[in-house]
């Protein structure tokens, strides 16, 4: 059974990719330092707790676990965060996966499927936003997964260990086994957020910005159900098998829902009439960002099974009612 190192593991997407992993006869060792990641998310395969920017922790994993591949997802991903406090953000994100890279040299693993981000293209010129797009981020959290990115290249030109970025938008939704799905704390993203409300652990959802340039005034998004983006890492780790090159792919489904359209599918699914205020902008949003997953589909036949927005909301709330 080949080995693949799961870095951030223990959080809500790489879960989820440990699943996914395992159900195709892989054998994922977690590697989380468990500022964010919760021990009891990894299920599918040992948790090794340490840091990334830690030589002699990762030299200990790649020693106890040959490994195949990497799937490295580890790293903090605040934007609001990163504004305020940038050092924090390259010294862990940055400078932990130039560690990272250090130990698979040394211990010649030669692939590794990284966590990216929409927030590589910025305030993007047009949607939907395809991989040639230009790539501009606008703040630091953007700029570690561009920066990240340009690094990956460098090593598969220099030392030949080839990467799929792999460029997710709106993360959303929950295992539909009801195994696993998203905690974080504090909770700053939509859907769940809108669903704390809808639980009775917020009082009132707020809408951050009602004057987008948008139909009905609020920022358009493009949710990709999480076991969809986990699907995606395993296609991944294969097409670098059978390609040996390196490439990047927008995980989306190409279909942008409002902030005010998300509401109201929660408030259909949940049964609860959630009390919304409008709220200021949150700064940097931008105020759509669908993107093309074309290529995704073409190049590593990805195939959605959760694409309808009511499906992605019924699982996260099936997770957050067990959960409250
Ligand atoms: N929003 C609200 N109220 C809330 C929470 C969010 O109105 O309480 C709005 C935001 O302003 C935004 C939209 O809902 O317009 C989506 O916000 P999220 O925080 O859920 O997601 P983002 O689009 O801001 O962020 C996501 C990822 C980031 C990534 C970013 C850009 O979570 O990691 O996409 O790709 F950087």
């Amino acid at each position: 059974m080949k080995t693949i190192l799961v870095t951030g593991g223990a959080g809500y997407i790489g879960s989820h990719v440990c699943k996914a992993l395992a159900a195709h006869g892989l054998f994922p060792v977690t590697v989380d330092s468990l500022e964010n990641g919760r021990r009891e998310t990894v299920k599918w395969g040992p948790l090794e707790v340490g840091h990334l920017n830690d030589t002699r922790f990762l030299h200990q994993t790649f020693n106890k676990y040959p490994t195949s591949a990497v799937i490295h997802l580890a790293g903090y991903m605040s934007v609001e965060e990163s504004v305020g406090n940038p050092a924090r953000y390259y010294m862990n994100n940055v400078d932990g996966t130039l560690h990272l890279l250090e130990a698979m040299r040394k211990y010649n693993v030669g692939r590794i499927v990284f966590s990216s981000s929409a927030a590589v293209y910025g305030m993007p010129a047009r949607c939907p936003i395809r991989e040639t797009d230009m790539l501009a981020p606008i703040n630091p959290y953007g700029w570690c997964k561009r920066i990240i990115e340009a690094v990956l290249n460098d090593y598969d030109r220099a030392y030949g260990i080839h990467s799929v970025s792999l460029r997710y938008f709106n993360a959303a939704g929950a295992d539909p086994d009801g195994e696993i799905g998203e905690c974080h704390s504090p909770e700053t993203h939509l859907i769940p957020t809108i669903l704390d409300v809808a639980c009775g652990r917020k009082k009132v959802f707020r809408i951050f910005g009602t004057d987008y340039e948008t139909p009905d005034g609020t920022c358009i998004r493009d949710f990709v159900h999480v076991s969809d983006l986990a699907s995606a890492h395993v296609l991944a780790l294969e097409s670098i098998e059978k390609s040996n090159r390196s490439d990047c792919f927008n995980l989306g489904n190409g279909r942008g829902f409002s902030v005010k359209e998300v509401v109201k599918a929660a408030c259909h699914i949940t049964g609860v009439e959630i009390p919304i205020q409008e709220a200021d902008k949150r700064p940097g949003d931008p105020a759509t960002l669908v993107c093309d997953p074309v290529r995704a589909k073409e190049v590593l036949c990805w195939k959605p099974k959760y694409e309808k927005l009511e499906q992605q909301v019924a699982h996260a709330w099936q997770w957050a009612q067990r959960h409250t």
